[in-house]
């Protein structure tokens, strides 16, 4: 289980919607922790596969009875219009409901920071070596919201509670253990936290 999220969500059994979840790996941890949980996503397929009873839909359309926290893992960056999004969020949460992002600013990662990552990764996951990584990951990335993006959208609508910048190109590497730990710290020590955990707070309103 993702310790920093379950450790800003209100306590179980509470009603959370997990936007964009993907594979489904989040929601099923909260539904086993005792979470009265709703998971959407444009795409769920990979959520049902695995036994997680996933919703088709876009968070901007999606109408549900209040929620006391939204959760968007690795998910706010991809939603287009993000504003579009938020908006939704905002509507969907209960007055002084939870809004929950973990994600990443992709633009703080500098020329050495990509390197890195890329170099980790061919190392770890057996890729090729990128030749050019800073242009890499700007070509991964450039299409994504930016984590200043996502920050203004959020303020603009919710109450920013805390805002950490954490380490998290070690986690995108997708190894386990003590190998992780390592990598983390030596992220930690030696590039820009690109991580960005946001909780904020419903004002409300509906965000519009
Ligand atoms: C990188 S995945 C993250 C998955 C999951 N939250 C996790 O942590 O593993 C991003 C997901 O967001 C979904 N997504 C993007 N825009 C969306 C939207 N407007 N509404 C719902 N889901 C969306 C994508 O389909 C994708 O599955």
């Amino acid at each position: 289980m993702n310790s920093w999220i379950t450790s800003v969500l209100p306590a179980a059994p509470a009603r959370v919607l997990d936007a964009g979840c993907g594979a489904g790996t989040l929601a099923a941890q909260l539904i086993a922790g005792g979470y009265d949980v709703t998971a959407i996503d444009l795409d769920p397929s990979a959520a049902l596969a695995a036994g997680v009873p996933a919703v088709r839909a876009d968070l901007a359309g999606f109408e549900a009875a209040p929620f006391e926290a939204i959760v968007m893992r690795m998910s706010l960056h991809h939603m287009e219009p993000m504003e579009m999004a938020l908006n939704a969020a905002a509507r969907l949460l209960a007055p002084g409901g939870s809004l929950v992002v973990d994600d990443f600013a992709w633009e703080r990662a500098d020329p050495a920071a990509a390197t890195w990552f890329y170099d980790a990764g061919a190392v770890i996951g057996g890729r090729d070596l990128v030749a050019d990584p800073a242009n890499e990951w700007e070509r991964e990335h450039g299409d994504l919201a930016t984590g200043e993006e996502m920050l203004a959208a959020i303020s603009a609508r919710f109450d920013v509670k805390t805002l950490r910048r954490v380490p998290f190109l070690h986690r995108y590497l997708k190894c386990e253990g003590e190998r992780a730990e390592r990598l983390r710290t030596i992220e930690e020590l030696r590039h820009p936290l690109i991580g960005l955990r946001v909780l904020a707070v419903s004002r409300g309103t509906d965000g519009t």
